[in-house]
């Protein structure tokens, strides 16, 4: 044998696993690539409107990435922009309009929204089936029983990357940290769903990088640079940050977790940014084809590979 057995010894101790990256942005290119091409084959192309209110900078990026990215598939889109002080019920009185209109198949309210509107009231007004970002009661509802219909884009681009570099969820220990309604809830459900055994974890949880050191799949979606930490990673771990914080000096982003920890620890990463960030915009585009076919009463046909188990 090269070497004999203590030269193999030394080379075992010395190589660790490097964590790989889950490409965000090149697996979301891929998911665009395939709907361009459904798309392109239909004779009426799916609508997608956005209503932003106000003038959030960020919200205004957002909103403009996902008109572009849009575009590019074929989906048809239109911003609706209203001011800062547009009444709820003028808001209501437009998704009520294009709730009605035949040729709209996804309508998606940019959120934060301003202090004075009711945010449930304006997300319950928008119909379930156009409601792209699985936020309506009924989305939640159907998905909170194992059903899924329309999922959030966020939770839905996770599993789907996960799927992608094909790591395996059942039975797995899962680790969220986050509680919101966007991602933290939604993305637990999800893993449930999938048979995984899953913790919650939010800004009360006691012992917190204890409880995350048990994590095979580790999930940070809070919004706070250098949260996680080596002490959060099991070694082998594969590490999903969700969080997209501006950086110490304000030139780039970051994500929760500390990048130099994370390569040191996991099996595999999603990169800030290029991980999950991408993955939610193609997956709103994903859920707007999937509108467009529920509201043809071609529910069967909505690629939901989610049903299918892992063996
Ligand atoms: N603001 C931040 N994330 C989201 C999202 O996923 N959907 C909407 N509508 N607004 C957001």
């Amino acid at each position: 044998m090269v070497g004999g057995k203590d030269f193999q010894k030394k080379m075992t101790i010395k190589t660790r696993p490097v964590a790989k990256v889950l490409d965000g942005k090149l697996c979301a290119a891929l998911i665009r690539a395939r709907l361009q091409n459904e798309i392109s084959l239909m004779k009426r192309k799916p609508k997608l409107v956005v209503i932003i209110v106000g003038d959030n900078p960020a919200s205004k990026i957002y909103v403009r990435n996902k008109a572009k990215y849009a575009a590019e598939v074929g989906i048809e889109s239109e911003v609706v922009a209203l001011p800062e002080d547009v009444s709820e019920k003028k808001l209501l009185s437009v998704i009520k309009k294009l709730n009605k209109n035949k040729k709209v198949n996804g309508i998606l309210v940019q959120l934060p929204l301003p202090k004075h509107i009711d945010e449930f009231t304006v997300i319950n007004a928008i119909a379930s089936e156009k409601d792209v970002d699985g936020f309506t009661i009924e989305n939640k509802g159907l998905l909170s029983i194992g059903r899924p219909r329309l999922l959030p884009c966020t939770p839905l681009g996770i599993i789907t990357l996960l799927r992608y570099y094909k790591v395996g969820i059942k039975g797995k220990n899962v680790v969220v940290i986050g509680r919101s309604n966007i991602v933290g809830k939604p993305v637990a459900q999800l893993f449930t769903m999938l048979d995984a055994t899953v913790t919650l974890c939010h800004s009360q949880t006691k012992n917190l990088a204890e409880v995350a050191s048990g994590a095979d799949i580790l999930v940070s979606a809070v919004g706070k640079p250098n949260l996680v930490k080596g002490s959060f990673i099991k070694l082998g771990a594969v590490v999903v940050d969700v969080a997209m914080n501006r950086n110490a000096d304000n030139t780039g982003w970051v994500g929760d977790a500390v990048r130099r920890d994370v390569e040191k620890k996991a099996s595999y990463f999603t990169p800030v940014p290029g991980g999950v960030g991408p993955m939610t915009i193609a997956m709103l585009l994903q859920n707007t084809l999937a509108a467009y076919k529920i509201q043809q009463g071609d529910e069967q046909s909505v690629e939901n590979f989610l049903m299918e188990r892992e063996g």
